[in-house]
């Protein structure tokens, strides 16, 4: 019943997750050997839960976690092993505390903040070349500079290496993704590999000549003994991945919701002070990450059922952000609502640490658009979305946009 990478589900994944939210209990699937939890309140539970836990190391020995890695083919990729599958993101209790600290620091929402005139710079040069074609691809000629152009330069990393970051991190990201080769295999590590050394120098670099940007702070936490070199080099990564490919997709879903509901566009053009709503409203509508898991550290009751220790669960952010029992009119696009206490960046422990970032890189996109432009309609039919059940996005969205 539940086929999340089917082209059904890709085209209109809510009409699986209601099936799922109208279930007795959490639906067991088969592929991720997990039981999936689609309600709001379920799902929103479980992500402050404490005793949910993203590390197997909480309830497993490290022969089993061993045994476990190699029958998933995680092993034999030395880099992405201890870079990347390990990284704060898989931590839990005082080690995930302190390195979420650091990172806090580094991007409180003041820091952010700040960013603003630098972001806004970027997009006007971008906007100010598309506009001239007027018809260009969204997510292609767009969406897709921006991320990792913006968390490249707030690492530190110079302009003219930018490109090479998003390459690095698409490579790294995709061999979590279904249906994994050797050849995705080999990419993985061999990305990891050259990120880790590019990183290696630049650390080199801030640790000789500080300057006012994140590996700089990070530089600082480990010369305070507050981390590891490793944990910083798995910190930067985890950084640029986790932000990268969810913008981008996010950006593509926003500015497809807003061309479909005419009404939505209009209101903000005339009121953008509606701006931060919209942004969250668009991370309601389309979760970019919509599936993250959990696994149960002790033995636990949930709706009423059993879960012995060990027991993995799916938190399906993309479903509850659709549950009628806390969403009113849950399925419409409304850029005005309120409240909206979506959970596309989780909750609890693991609150995304990038959320004030990739907001601050919507308001700036879609503000200028609506700014210099007096239209914006898709050119070509309705976009196809990703196959996948962690990530939702269209694949592209061809536009026209009329310069005022
Ligand atoms: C579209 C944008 C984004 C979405 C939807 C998103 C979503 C999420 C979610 C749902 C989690 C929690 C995972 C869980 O529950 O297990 C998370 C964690 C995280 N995100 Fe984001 N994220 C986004 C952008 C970013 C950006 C731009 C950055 C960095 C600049 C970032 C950095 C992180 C980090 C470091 C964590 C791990 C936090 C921890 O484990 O304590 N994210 N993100």
């Amino acid at each position: 019943m539940f086929e999340p990478l089917s082209t059904a589900f890709a085209k209109n994944p809510y009409p699986f997750y209601e099936d799922l939210r109208e279930l007795d209990e959490p639906y067991f699937y088969n592929d991720a050997d997990a039981y999936l939890l689609s309600r709001y309140c379920d799902v929103e539970a479980a992500a402050r839960n404490p005793t949910l836990v993203r590390s197997l190391e909480a309830f497993m020995d490290p022969a089993t976690i061993n045994a476990q890695q190699r029958s998933r083919d995680w092993h034999d990729m030395p880099n992405h092993e201890r870079f990347v599958q390990f990284s704060l993101l898989e931590r839990d209790g005082a080690t995930h505390f302190r390195l979420r600290v650091i990172v806090l620091r580094a991007l409180s929402r003041r820091l952010v903040e700040q960013q603003r005139g630098m972001i806004q710079t970027y997009v006007d040069q971008l906007l100010d070349q598309l506009l001239q074609h007027r018809a260009f691809d969204f997510v292609t000629d767009l969406a897709s500079h921006v991320p990792g152009h913006i968390i490249g330069h707030l690492l530190g990393v110079p302009d003219e290496d930018c490109p090479q970051l998003r390459i690095w991190s698409e490579n790294i990201v995709q061999f979590f993704d279904a249906g994994r080769t050797p050849a995705h295999k080999l990419l993985a590590e061999s990305a990891t590999t050259e990120f880790y050394f590019y990183l290696s120098d630049l650390i080199t670099d801030r640790r000789n000549k500080p300057k006012e940007d994140l590996i700089s702070s990070l530089v600082a936490a480990q010369d305070a003994d507050e981390m590891s070199e490793s944990e910083l080099i798995s910190t930067c990564m985890l950084i640029l991945a986790a932000g990268h490919g969810s913008t981008i997709d996010v950006l593509g879903s926003g500015m497809h919701a807003l061309i479909s509901h005419p009404g939505q566009m209009n209101l903000l053009r005339q009121q953008p002070g509606y701006i931060q709503k919209a942004v969250q409203e668009m991370f309601r509508f389309e979760s970019p990450l919509p599936f993250f898991h959990r696994y149960a550290s002790e033995a636990l009751i949930l709706t009423g059922r059993h879960y012995p220790k060990g027991t993995k669960f799916g938190l399906l952010y993309g479903s509850a952000n659709r549950d009628p029992d806390q969403f009113p009119n849950a399925d419409r696009f409304d850029i005005t609502r309120h409240p909206n206490r979506h959970v596309a960046f989780g909750r609890g422990a693991h609150l995304c640490l990038g959320n004030h970032l990739s907001r601050l890189d919507m308001e700036v996109i879609f503000l200028s658009i609506l700014r210099r432009t007096s239209h914006v309609e898709l050119s070509g039919p309705d976009p196809t979305y990703k196959q996948s059940l962690s990530a939702r996005g269209p694949e592209s969205l061809p536009v026209v946009l009329t310069p005022k």
